[in-house]
């Protein structure tokens, strides 16, 4: 069956594995890539794929409804799949704004736009929003988990813009009858993540030597999954979810930050060929984030219920592979840590 399926974020982390794996997958699709290209979009994320006839890329603001709008007509979308948004909590602590502007105005001017040019012929229609298990809140460490009916509770100003775009969805599945799905997923690690979040700011910061900034005690617990796994439950769930359902995705795979970061020096070590213990004194406790949440963990018994999902990887390998890529991709990251971003790196390390 042909489909003209708007991807949101695709030049990102996750939005770009979810691309790839639907430009290779269904040659009988077209896939609409559209992104701002923030400081988080990446071209150099898609080169293999980018010249596939089945590939278009549009570079726009998800918060423009005319350009939305037109983007709806001209490539006559029947399903989007919205990854879109401002993602590290870290900024959105120092700016609250652009969070709420782009994950809550931005999801519902997308909304509104696919509304308007579904004019309710929903048949064979799909809007599917890409959210966290941060909208959750936290967990103590009493082995409980995050079930699709745990009350939201979000801390961050991220969490919090990612709560209530999840909100928008629902209200315009209940309000019009737009056929929404929503996910909520764990923390996500692979190639082509921006090296300002955990994993791979810590692997290329060991090939340097510097510092390895823990926050707090380092006690903090994390839910991880490989990237594609994460693409894999999108297309199942793209394919088979159900209208007006909620799925958490995760990997049954908690990690205390400390007994992660200790996983990463000692493969990076390995694979540098350095001696084991090398890069052990870079560890450096800092002041915690505020709002730190505690601990993550996700419960994703019904999409394996449901849709026979798991995650296919086993963390010492995908750690492994993840670690592997970065090495192996040093031009991706110098491009990234060169310039701009680098003075916003040190401007964010330096008040700390
Ligand atoms: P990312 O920061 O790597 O990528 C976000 C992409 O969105 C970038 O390409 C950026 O240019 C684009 N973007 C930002 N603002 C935009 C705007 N106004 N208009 C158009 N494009 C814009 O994020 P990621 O880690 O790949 O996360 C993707 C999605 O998955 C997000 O919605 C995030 O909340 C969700 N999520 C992420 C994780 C994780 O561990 N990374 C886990 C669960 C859910
Ligand atoms: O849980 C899903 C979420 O995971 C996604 O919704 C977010 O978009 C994504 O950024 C991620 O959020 P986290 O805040 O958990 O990820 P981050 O990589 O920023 O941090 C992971 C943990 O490591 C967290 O407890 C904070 C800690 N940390 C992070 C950085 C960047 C440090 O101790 N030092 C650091 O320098």
């Amino acid at each position: 069956m042909k489909r003209n399926i708007l991807i949101t974020g695709g030049a990102g982390f996750i939005g770009s594995h979810v691309v790839r794996l639907f430009v290779n997958k269904y040659p009988e699709y077209r896939i609409i890539n559209l992104d701002k290209l923030t400081y988080a979009g990446n071209l150099a994320n898609l080169r293999d794929i980018e010249h596939a006839p089945n590939y278009t890329f549009v570079r726009a603001d998800i918060c423009d409804l005319e350009t939305i709008r037109e983007v709806f007509r001209r490539y006559e979308i029947d399903g989007v799949i919205h990854l879109a948004a401002e993602s590290h909590v870290d900024r959105s602590i120092k700016d609250p704004f652009t969070f709420a502007r782009t994950n809550v105005m931005g999801t519902l001017t997308l909304l509104q736009a696919a509304k308007e040019y579904w004019n309710e012929a929903w048949e064979g229609k799909r809007f599917y929003h890409i959210s966290t298990d941060e909208v959750y809140g936290a967990l103590e460490f009493d082995g409980s988990l995050f079930t699709e009916e745990t009350r939201y509770n979000p801390h961050s100003p991220y969490s919090a813009a990612k709560a209530s775009s999840d909100h928008f969805v629902r209200a315009y599945h209940d309000t019009y009858g737009m056929p929404t799905i929503v996910t909520n997923c764990s923390n996500n690690y692979g190639p082509y993540q921006f090296p300002e979040k955990l994993i791979p700011l810590f692997i290329n910061n060991i090939r340097h030597s510097r510092p390895l900034p823990v926050y707090g005690t380092g006690e903090n617990v994390r839910d991880w999954l490989y990237v594609e796994d994460h693409a894999r439950a999108i297309d199942l769930i793209f394919h088979r979810g159900k209208i007006a359902e909620t799925y958490n995705i995760g990997g049954f795979n908690e990690w205390k930050n400390i007994d992660l970061i200790r996983v990463i020096v000692k493969t990076v070590d390995r694979l540098l060929g350095n001696p084991e213990g090398t890069s052990d004194k870079l560890i450096t406790f800092v002041t915690d984030r505020a709002g730190h949440d505690l601990r993550y963990a996700i419960d994703a018994s019904k999409l394996k219920r449901e849709l026979g999902w798991e995650p296919s990887l086993q963390f010492e390998e995908g750690i492994e592979k993840t670690v592997r890529w970065y090495l192996e991709n040093q031009e991706w990251m110098d491009q990234i840590t060169s310039g701009e971003y680098e003075k916003y790196y040190d401007s964010m390390y330096k008040n700390r």
